[in-house]
């Protein structure tokens, strides 16, 4: 018993859409509680040290400070305990008079308007005894706990390789830069604590507020409805918003906090600076027999950041012999966090670029060389693939991009003064997945609620859960109403590692199946009732109207139901979790993206004029958001390719081009024409009830590597880090 499906699969324009284009979506920021007044953070304008005095007295003598709170007169917070991840201790909020890294909050101003607070901030006289930090990947000594994955004798297999690699690559700190600065206003009402917070997860978020202040996560209430891009910055609860929950305790009013673009380079984390060791062998033919992968990235003293940087060299590509180590290098710099495509995208540029090379080498085409070494299974575990069509990534990429007319021969294609060569990679992401429920309402006037404790940083939660539910229920996607972001709602996924239309869409989707089960059960028992007597089986919902689906004229409207049966509403709550226990399938979606590039033969400048993404990510339930995404993750990696590097003196560790005008990110005139296929008939039931194996990931996984490739294939030379500069290629 299937509903038609109208909603999903259509290109639909999203539900919130006016009320974000006319600017009446309300962000954190926005939100302005009776009474509420406004806090900035001093940060520290050293990297390290010991904070040796506070003098506020200029800033509390300003009209309408309320209060400046440092280590000297904070409340003492209880410990806390690191939930997972990362290993290590949170940075607490002023509990003691170090300097960890540059641009760590040492003090708060709170004051009755914004303005006031930040004349204040900049009269607050801190001083201390400074030493110098280190905050160079390259010049500082790992730590002692390497991440390790070893798979037959790589050495060994490596030393008789008919072909070898010995590659390093270096990649360069990114920062997100979402449109949002990270916000929050926090008010107390006795011991409980209400926050309207930028959050990508409102419940893990009301749990760790509740952990900082050692109260019961039920007396956190997390309001975030809308945010304005976050792309992994805003999954943990960074100390700016315990410090705003500090302030509103003290001055007892509710109190605004919000980073400038400035404090967001050393507030809210960043994608890792990285270097990367990489050696692979090779026969003749190209089948690889060795890898050997020695990694470091760099984290904070106090917490271990690292991501699965690691997965895509044990399990693209068939590879008898694999050896990885992945060491951490402490650093005096803030704890950096996931940005889009975690891991995935940073391994997947080393690999990826020494497959070009292998390739080239070899004189075989890159995509025959990937084709050679398509794995049976996942070789890191053995299990078997729920689906895996890199192949048809590879072929119709190469179709669409018309591959064919690539030159393989490096520098030898020039357009005037540009060389121009076109490169491509593959990608791959993990299907994550978290047990989710939603509560769902039909409305006795046929329209229907449903509630999930879910978030949506952008990209349109909202929009492709309501296509979910409405064919479910069987009604037009206007007369659905989904809301989420808010902790009370019922506990869901939240909006990171692309999980959410996987786990929190089959709840929904459980929920709106559900319901409208128990409405034709009613309906086949109620005499007055047309379907009266009707096999449950042979009855469908669609425009809100139930009907026999062999007799379609026997039938009624939900309306007409629910008022005969006198009933307000009728309501159930959906769920839906991965099966627990050992995985019996590698759930992964799959990318392959190809990128043309003109390369100015005395310049050195890098113009990318064309790019394709092919996607295996499961069943696509909105095409229209998907493109938003993939476009968007396309983008993201031409960034990283070519303009993205948070540039630190390493003097002091301040980082030189933390705003807007000096950390480069791609404008409208950088950005060619890009496209996006999804393969047909995608879905992956073995990975979730409504087949999607997630995509805001795995559309950015292989974009660096397809670009710098590509520089390759127009110039000859080959850049391995990045960004790739115009100065790296004169
Ligand atoms: Mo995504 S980097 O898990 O927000």
């Amino acid at each position: 018993m299937s509903q038609p499906q109208a909603a999903v699969g259509a290109s639909v324009a999203r539900v919130d859409a006016r009320l974000r284009v006319t600017g009446k979506a309300k962000y954190a920021g926005d939100n302005n509680p009776d009474g509420v007044v406004h806090a900035v953070i001093v940060d520290s304008r050293v990297g390290l040290g010991r904070i040796t005095g506070v003098d506020a007295a200029a800033a509390l003598a300003q009209p309408g400070v309320l209060t400046v709170i440092s280590h000297l007169n904070a409340p003492k917070l209880p410990p806390v305990q690191s939930n997972g991840y990362p290993p290590g201790t949170p940075l607490r909020a002023f509990q003691d008079d170090k300097v960890r890294f540059f641009g760590q909050p040492v003090a708060v101003v709170v004051a009755t308007t914004l303005e006031v607070a930040q004349h204040a901030a900049s009269l607050v006289q801190v001083s201390y005894d400074a030493e110098r930090p280190s905050t160079d990947l390259r010049a500082a000594p790992p730590a002692d706990n390497p991440e390790t994955y070893a798979r037959g004798d790589a050495d060994r297999a490596l030393s008789s390789a008919d072909v070898k690699l010995d590659l390093t690559f270096q990649m360069a700190r990114q920062h997100h830069n979402a449109m949002e600065p990270a916000g929050i206003v926090a008010r107390w009402d006795g011991d409980k604590l209400t926050i309207w917070e930028k959050c990508q997860a409102v419940q893990y978020s009301g749990f760790s507020m509740a952990a900082e202040f050692g109260i019961s996560p039920e007396n956190v209430h997390v309001i975030s409805p809308v945010v304005g891009g976050a792309f992994g910055n805003a999954f943990r609860t960074w100390v700016h918003s315990v410090i705003a929950a500090i302030a509103a305790r003290r001055v007892e009013r509710p109190v605004k906090l919000v980073l400038t673009r400035r404090q967001l380079y050393f507030g809210i984390g960043y994608r890792p600076a990285y270097s990367y060791g990489l050696r692979m062998g090779s026969d003749r033919r190209g089948h690889l027999t060795a890898a050997v992968h020695d990694v470091n990235s760099e984290t904070s003293t106090y917490e271990t950041h690292l991501e699965d940087t690691l997965v895509p060299g044990r399990m693209l590509y068939s590879t008898p012999n694999v050896k990885q180590t992945h060491r951490s290098v402490p650093l005096d710099v803030n704890t950096p966090t996931w940005m889009r495509g975690p891991g995935y995208s940073t391994g997947a540029y080393p690999l990826e670029s020494a497959m070009d090379e292998l390739a080239h080498e070899l004189g075989i085409d890159p995509i025959e060389l990937r084709l050679r070494n398509e794995p049976a299974d996942d070789q890191s575990n053995g299990l078997p693939f729920s689906t895996r069509r890199l192949r048809e990534c590879y072929t119709t990429g190469a179709l669409e991009f018309d591959w064919k007319r690539r030159n393989s021969r490096p520098g030898s294609t020039r357009d005037g003064d540009w060389y121009v060569g076109m490169g491509m990679a593959a990608g791959v992401y993990d299907t994550q997945r978290a047990a989710s429920q939603a509560s769902v309402r039909l409305n006795a006037d046929g329209t229907a609620l449903v509630q999930s404790g879910t978030s949506d940083m952008g990209p349109g939660t909202a929009t492709s859960m309501t296509q979910v539910a409405a064919d479910a229920l069987g009604l037009t996607m206007r007369r659905v109403i989904f809301r989420l972001g808010d902790s009370t709602m019922p506990p869901a996924a939240g909006h990171f590692g692309s999980q959410t239309m996987a786990s929190v869409g089959s709840a929904v989707q459980d929920g709106c199946d559900k319901l409208r089960k128990e409405a034709i059960a009613l309906a086949v028992k109620d005499e007055g009732s047309a379907l009266h007597g009707a096999d449950p089986a042979d009855v469908e919902v669609r425009g809100g109207r139930l009907y026999a689906t062999d007799e379609p004229a026997r039938g009624e409207t939900y309306q007409r139901l629910l008022s005969r049966n006198k009933r307000a509403y009728l309501e159930v709550l959906g769920s839906w979790a991965p099966p627990e226990g050992a995985a019996r399938y590698s759930l992964y979606a799959y990318a392959a993206t190809f990128a043309e590039v003109a390369v100015h033969a005395r310049l050195g400048l890098v113009r990318v004029r064309r790019m394709l993404g092919v996607y295996d990510a499961g069943r696509i339930i909105s095409p229209a958001l998907a493109d938003s995404q993939a476009l968007g993750a396309m983008i993201g990696g031409l960034g990283a390719a070519l303009l993205e590097h948070t540039v630190t003196d390493h003097r002091d560790g301040r980082i030189v081009n933390a705003n807007f005008a000096d950390y480069l990110v791609p404008s409208h005139a950088d950005i060619p024409d890009i496209r996006a296929v999804y393969l047909a008939d995608g879905e992956d039931l073995v990975a979730d009830p409504i087949g999607v194996k997630g995509l805001a990931e795995i559309v950015c996984i292989g974009v660096t590597p397809a670009i710098s490739n590509a520089v390759f294939n127009a110039t000859g030379r080959r850049i391995r880090q990045l960004p790739i500069t115009p100065e790296l290629l004169l």
